[in-house]
């Protein structure tokens, strides 16, 4: 593969694995961050610290953006759209297909050659067999990148549609949230009623959530588990879950968790 120009933009946990991966795969990277001094020991394996982010713009043939959401990306990007035109720019910022759309119109109307892309990985799992990463937006674009994409995680092209990668990808998490929700439901319900949560987990959540994952890819068998017993099941659940004064809403219980870790971080 031959090496390339690549400049990363946004260097939280995603971005510096983004970039070490491509400085691993012999790439010449150039790295950028709101906030100075989040470079780690990526200087001391060859990255250089673009001292302005049209600086990082102009030394590479493609930018690949990480940053927090769409928004972030909308500031950080409009002072320098004049340093983008006639460049690529591949966004591996999470974000809604509406959002990617509209983002495509914007870098379209200056110019910009534009693949959107959502990460199907946790920052360890870069550059390992198992990460995939989605692409939306020209084919022949993405044949064009694909190679050096390749070092971060296999490249998957969803379609030209540039909203794509960001459906397919929330399509993913919605899977993933419901399994994380379900987890956090089914503990809380235990605990609450005096339940020896590491037990449960370890005896019966964890072997029956694995005995469950392949089914549900599966074509049901209605003669097995049919559907007037499965609604009758999940009506059950949830006056359980009332009876110990846990939300019913499966997600209600995660999201109150996780916004009480972020009061607690701030
Ligand atoms: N981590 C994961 O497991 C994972 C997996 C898949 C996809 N992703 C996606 O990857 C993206 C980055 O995730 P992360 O884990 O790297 O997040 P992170 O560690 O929280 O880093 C966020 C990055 O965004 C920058 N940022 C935030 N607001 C900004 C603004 N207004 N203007 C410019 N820069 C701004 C931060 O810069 P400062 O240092 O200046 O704050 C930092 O570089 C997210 O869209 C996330 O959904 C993450």
């Amino acid at each position: 593969m031959n090496t390339q120009r690549i400049s990363v933009l946004g260097l939280g946990s995603m971005g510096r694995a983004l970039a070490s991966t491509l400085l691993k795969a012999g790439h010449e990277v150039t790295i950028w961050n709101r906030t100075p001094g989040k470079a780690g020991d990526l200087r001391a394996r060859g990255a250089r610290e673009a001292p302005s982010l049209e600086e990082a713009i102009e030394t590479s043939d493609l930018t690949l953006a990480c940053l927090l959401d769409d928004a972030s990306v909308r500031e950080t990007l409009t002072p320098a759209i004049g340093k983008l035109t006639g460049r690529t720019l591949v966004n591996l910022t999470s974000g809604s297909a509406r959002q990617a759309r509209e983002l495509a119109g914007w870098l379209a109307k200056n110019e910009v050659r534009f693949l959107a892309g959502g990460i199907m990985a946790v920052p360890p799992a870069i550059g390992t067999d198992e990460a995939f990463i989605l692409y939306s937006g020209p084919r022949d674009l993405f044949d064009h990148v694909a190679p050096v994409l390749a070092s971060l995680a296999r490249p998957h092209w969803v379609g030209e549609d540039h909203g794509y990668a960001a459906l397919y990808d929330m399509g993913a998490l919605s899977g993933m949230y419901g399994m994380i929700a379900g987890v956090s439901h089914a503990t809380a319900l235990v605990d609450a009623e005096g339940g020896d949560v590491g037990t449960f987990i370890r005896e019966v959540l964890h072997p029956w959530m694995k005995q469950m994952l392949p089914l549900m890819f599966a074509e049901p068998d209605p003669g097995e588990s049919n559907a007037e017993m499965q609604a009758t099941g999940l009506e059950t659940m949830i006056s359980t879950s009332q009876e110990a004064g846990v939300p019913g809403d499966l997600t209600g219980h995660l999201r109150a968790a996780l916004w009480e870790m972020r009061r607690a971080a701030a």
